[in-house]
C-alpha cells in the first residue's frame, strides 16, 4: 500500500504544534504510518533536567507499543524547526534526521515487524530520503538476542 508522502508530512508537522520545549525552543514532530494504513504521531517532550527529553520519533514508538504494537512500520515523517505562530515546526534548509537514540527506538520496532521503512526528513524546500537501514546500518536488534 502507498502511503501519501504530503499527508504524513502534514501529520508530523501538526503533532509538532503540540511539543513540549521551552528549553531548546525547537519543535519536533514525527509521524508513523503502518501496513494497515494507521498513523501514529508523536512530539518532542523536553523536561528541566535538560538531557530527559523526549524526541518525538521516540514519544510516538512509545505510544503505539503501549497500545500493543509490535510491526507493520513502513513509513516516517520528522519535521523539526522553530515553531511558527500557530506551534507549528519551521524547518530550516537542513533537514532533521532522527537522533541515534531513535534510530534504535525505531529499529526495535521495524525489526520486530521484519520492515525497513522510508524515513521522510523535513527540510525547507526538500524532503530527504532515506530507508531505516540506512540510517542505522548493521543495526542491532531482537534478532541478535535469539
Ligand atoms: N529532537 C527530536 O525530537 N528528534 C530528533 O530526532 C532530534 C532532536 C528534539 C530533542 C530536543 O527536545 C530538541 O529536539 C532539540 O534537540
Amino acid at each position: 500500500m502507498a502511503i501519501d508522502q504530503s499527508a504524513l508530512i502534514a501529520a508530523a508537522r501538526e503533532a509538532s504544534t503540540r511539543a513540549y520545549a521551552p528549553y531548546s525552543g525547537f519543535h519536533v514532530g514525527a509521524a508513523l504510518a503502518f501496513a494497515d494504513g494507521s498513523v501514529t504521531t508523536g512530539a518532542n517532550v523536553e523536561n528541566a533536567s535538560y538531557g530527559l527529553a523526549l524526541c518525538a520519533e521516540t514519544s510516538a514508538v512509545a505510544q503505539v507499543m503501549n497500545a500493543g504494537v509490535r510491526g507493520g512500520l513502513v513509513a516516517v515523517a520528522v519535521i523539526g524547526g522553530a515553531p511558527d505562530e500557530h506551534g507549528a515546526a519551521s524547518p530550516g534548509a537542513a533537514p532533521v534526521t532522527p537522533c541515534g537514540r531513535c534510530r534504535q527506538v525505531l529499529n526495535e520496532l521495524a525489526q520486530l515487524g521484519g520492515t525497513d521503512p522510508v524515513i521522510w526528513c523535513v527540510g525547507a524546500g526538500n524532503v530527504l530520503e532515506l530507508r531505516l537501514s540506512e540510517l542505522l546500518p548493521h543495526a542491532f536488534g531482537p534478532a541478535n538476542l535469539g
